[in-house]
């Protein structure tokens, strides 16, 4: 029997004062482009703007779970916090044998907190890092721990035999990225593991670890949009040459970490790491409930059309953030790891929600692929949704005038801009119709700004969510500003960028 919804939640008292900082005055600089629509969607979604201590930016992002038992097993620079979750959860009242759906699961923080509630929970990411992470996490209980004490023992004392000389696999953009012990190193233990007699679950815990450390066994660095290389790499020693041989500036002296880590001793610490988390949380059965997680690592826009009408108790998550950030090229070394290559990692640039600027459109796809189940009166009614949204449009039509200006680095950012927008309406509305009637929707996400004309992704995702029904609830606000670009607020200055929880329901 379904549990009734006790009264919420989600309404607390509002600091005006502090709320005015937050509010957008200008949406164009220099007052250069039409800004109407975002002046009145600011104006429509004010009241339910709340600067809140309730999160912050630590709990918004990796930062708390670097030392959290469990969450910490993958340094996942983008995901939010158990605590995030939990609060989250906390205010949502989600019946007993509730389902939360994230459908940006990364390393699966939302699906995790809810097993660890008692709460079923449903994921999707396109990223085989996801598949490895949730798969060792969620089978916490399930260690042999006598298993994983042999296979910490024979990591530990393993030793690359003289004659073995095969490296771990390389894309372009990867090429020598690990000292050369280190790339040897990688190899050898997954081959060892792949002949090993281990079960699949230890091996996986394995992968995890190897997964977790190459960022710090290489000369690279996740930046954001690109991989950061260190100066004293293969690969920039060997552009600085040329750039010496042909009279260019050389790069920078970029130290990406003073010591590059030994992968050997650090994939056997990492280990370490998770197997005294098992333990722990093995003899405390912390997780002793039933709680099931089902993660498919598929695209959401293919997933979510076939959730069942009223069949979700709440949405808990993070898409991509419209800014440029190219999950396959940061995380590149740990995709080529786990089997990706060259078309591979092209092929998942493409399927990625349109976050960077090479981002195509999604849009004949999407129609193709509701006409192939059925629901082509479902792709139809929300392409006009989209089509006839008019501050998108607002948006479209000042990024394309400003690309005419010179005013945009990358013309590219047009495209993404709407398909972001576009891929998450679908988005948006297909939770609306997933969700049962008292369920609350939670999205965070980080405003924007392109050519001087800021992107209010918080409220205008919510203008989505109510035109397709849901009841927008309160967008609430982090005290903390997200920094501008020094490059935008050379030339167009300074404006507040929100980075925002909005909350919805459906009524
Ligand atoms: C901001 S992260 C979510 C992090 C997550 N909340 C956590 O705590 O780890 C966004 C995730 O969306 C995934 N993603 C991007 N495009 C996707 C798509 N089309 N379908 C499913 N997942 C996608 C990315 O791979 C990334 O893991």
């Amino acid at each position: 029997m379904q549990e009734t919804y006790e009264q919420l939640i989600f309404i607390e008292g509002v600091d005006t004062e502090k709320k005015a900082e937050y509010l957008v005055e200008n949406f164009s600089a220099d007052e250069f482009c039409e800004s109407k629509a975002r002046v009145w969607l600011e104006t429509h979604f004010e009241p339910l703007l709340e600067v809140t201590d309730k999160f912050n930016r630590q709990s918004v992002s990796y930062q708390l779970s670097k030392k959290d038992i469990l969450h910490s097993w993958l340094k996942y620079k983008e995901g939010f916090s158990a605590d995030l979750v939990n609060t989250l959860l906390d205010e949502m009242n989600v019946p007993k044998n509730g389902t939360i759906l994230d459908p940006f699961f990364g390393s699966g923080t939302t699906g995790l907190v809810c097993q660890m509630r008692g709460l079923n929970s449903i994921g999707y990411d396109i990223m085989p890092i996801s598949s490895v992470s949730i798969k060792a996490k969620s089978s916490v209980m399930d260690y042999d721990i006598g298993e994983l004490e042999n296979l910490l023992r024979e990591v530990r004392n393993l030793v690359v035999p003289n004659n073995y000389s095969k490296k771990t696999e390389y894309i372009k953009i990867t090429e020598d990225a690990y000292p050369p012990e280190n790339e040897i190193f990688i190899q050898y233990i997954s081959d060892w593991r792949d002949e090993s007699d281990y079960s699949e679950q230890s091996k996986n815990l394995l992968t995890l670890c190897v997964v977790n450390s190459l960022e710090r066994c290489s000369y690279t660095t996740k930046t954001g949009q690109y991989l950061g290389w260190d100066y004293r790499s293969p690969k920039v020693i060997k552009a600085n040459k040329e750039r010496e041989a042909s009279g260019k500036k050389l790069l920078p002296k970029k130290v990406v970490r003073e010591v590059i880590a030994d992968a050997h001793e650090l994939i056997t610490e990492e280990l370490e790491h998770v197997i005294t988390e098992i333990k722990l949380i093995q003899k405390n059965n912390m997780e002793a409930n039933t709680a099931h997680i089902n993660y498919v690592q598929n695209t959401v826009l293919k997933e979510l059309p076939l959730l069942e009408d009223n069949s979700i108790n709440g949405v808990i998550t993070s898409p991509p953030y419209c800014n440029r950030y190219d999950y396959t090229r940061t995380y590149a070394l740990e995709l080529v790891y786990l089997g990706l290559g060259e078309q591979g990692i092209k092929d998942m640039r493409q399927t990625l929600i349109s976050c960077t600027v090479e981002s195509k459109s999604k849009v004949e796809q999407l129609e193709e692929y509701y006409k192939s189940i059925g629901e082509e009166d479902r792709f139809i009614n929300i392409k006009n949704i989209i089509d006839n949204n008019n501050v998108l449009n607002e948006v479209k039509n000042a990024l394309n005038k400003r690309k005419d200006n010179g005013d945009l680095n990358n013309n590219g950012v047009i495209r993404m801009v709407e398909g972001y927008f576009t891929e998450l309406a679908f988005v948006y509305a297909e939770i609306y119709r997933a969700c049962v009637p008292g369920s609350f929707v939670a999205f965070v996400n980080d405003n924007v700004r392109y050519g001087g004309e800021v992107i209010p992704v918080d409220f205008l995702s919510s203008l989505f969510a109510e035109q397709f029904g849901f009841k927008v609830k309160k967008v609430y606000c982090l005290h903390q500003k997200k920094g501008n670009s020094s490059q935008q607020m050379a030339k167009f200055g300074k404006v507040s960028l929100r980075k925002s929880i909005t909350i919805w329901e459906k009524e």
